[in-house]
């Protein structure tokens, strides 16, 4: 199927290190900036359904409050224990200053 993009926000309010919570037509997401790449990916963790937004990037993971586990940010994989499952990724580009995420 292919992905229909849709412009979430301005480069210029992310800064490098940090990310955003927003949520489209009911999806919850993170929008995050990481050595001057963005990354999109769901905001809940695969173990306990718990908003990974209360979390905290480390390099580019994003990192659960609740136990700990660690994300990758480009696949969305889990490189720590409890969660032993992926969180999905979203395409993303960058287009004259605007950020769009690809959600299919
Ligand atoms: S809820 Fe995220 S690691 Fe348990």
């Amino acid at each position: 199927m292919a992905e229909t993009f849709v412009a979430v926000a301005a480069c210029a309010t992310i800064p490098d290190g940090q990310f955003i919570k927003l949520t489209h037509n009911g999806q919850r997401l993170i929008l995050a900036h990481v050595a001057g790449r963005y990354h999109a990916v769901e905001d809940q963790c695969s173990h306990d359904d718990y908003p990974l937004s209360f979390g905290c990037l480390d390099g580019a993971c994003i990192k659960c409050s609740l136990h700990g586990s660690r994300f990758s940010l480009e696949t969305g994989d889990p490189l720590d224990p409890p969660a032993d499952q992926p969180i999905r990724v979203f395409p993303v580009q960058v287009r004259d200053g605007q950020i769009w995420i690809g959600l299919g």
